[in-house]
């Protein structure tokens, strides 16, 4: 299986002496798709951050595996932090010397064959978001790690992206970390999804329902609630009788 191996050990971190996550243990296998799902504030970025080597452990140990040499991680955000000087195809080739075939092909594969020359500000928020994901596949990274990537699109668009995503990682495999507040995000898309709170991993479910899956059927939804149910009950997020 393509794609690069995850382990936590006994990690944990804290800002000014608060605690965020306390002595996490996690192993993701290599090709594996991983949803973070969990209240607000609870450290999912976090989680994700300390993954991607932008932030440092307070304890504990991170160790990326990837055969036969050091593992590709990209990021990718809920903004599509494309640069706006430059075009579809240079935000794509950002840090590559040529690579034109690549480019084009990946632009292809997400659907924006055409559009090289165009600039992020004339593009709807989707296909910003296109590009971005053709930025970071484009280095055929080991490791993807997805930071609520769709949050800001409307739902058909969601969908549409949910789709693509899959049909891109089913030609290419490769480890995906996915943080989503969309549990059915999460459960369209993923072998596994963890429930982050309080510090910890509350919940960690493996889901493997053959794909393509549909929104409709009914173990999505008894799975769904269940879940909801798990981020309903954290701490702070009661909702309150009006
Ligand atoms: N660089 C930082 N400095 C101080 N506090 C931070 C920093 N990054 C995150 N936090 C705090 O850590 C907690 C978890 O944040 P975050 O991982 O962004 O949560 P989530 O992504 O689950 O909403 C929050 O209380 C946040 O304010
Ligand atoms: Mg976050």
């Amino acid at each position: 299986m393509s794609g690069a191996e995850v382990s936590l050990r006994s990690v944990s971190k804290s800002f000014a002496g608060r605690s965020v996550l306390h002595k996490i243990d996690l192993d993701i296998a290599a090709g594996q798709f991983v949803s973070i799902i969990g209240p607000s504030g609870a450290g999912k970025s976090t989680l994700l951050r300390l993954v991607a080597g932008l932030e440092t452990p307070s304890g504990g140990r991170i160790e990326l595996r990837a055969t036969g040499h050091v593992a590709d991680v990209r990021l990718m955000f809920q903004e599509d932090r494309l640069l706006p000087w430059r075009t579809v195809l240079g935000n794509v080739q950002l840090g590559l010397k040529g690579r034109d075939r690549e480019a084009f092909d990946i632009l292809r594969a997400v659907g924006l064959r055409g559009r090289e020359s165009e600039f992020p500000i004339g593009l709807s928020g989707g296909r910003r978001q296109r590009v971005a994901l053709a930025r970071a596949l484009i280095h055929e990274p080991d490791l993807l790690l997805l930071d609520e990537p769709f949050g800001a699109l409307d739902a058909i668009t969601r969908a549409a992206m949910q789709l693509l995503l899959e049909q891109l990682l089913a030609a290419r495999p490769r480890t995906v970390v996915l943080v989503t507040h969309d549990v059915e995000e999460a459960l369209l898309l993923s072998d596994r999804i963890l429930l982050v709170k309080d510090g910890g991993i509350a919940r960690d479910l493996v889901f493997d329902r053959p794909r393509p899956r549909h929104r409709g059927d009914p173990a999505l939804a008894t799975l769904k609630e269940d879940l909801l149910d798990g981020l309903l009950s954290a701490e702070g997020n009661i909702p309150a009788v009006a």
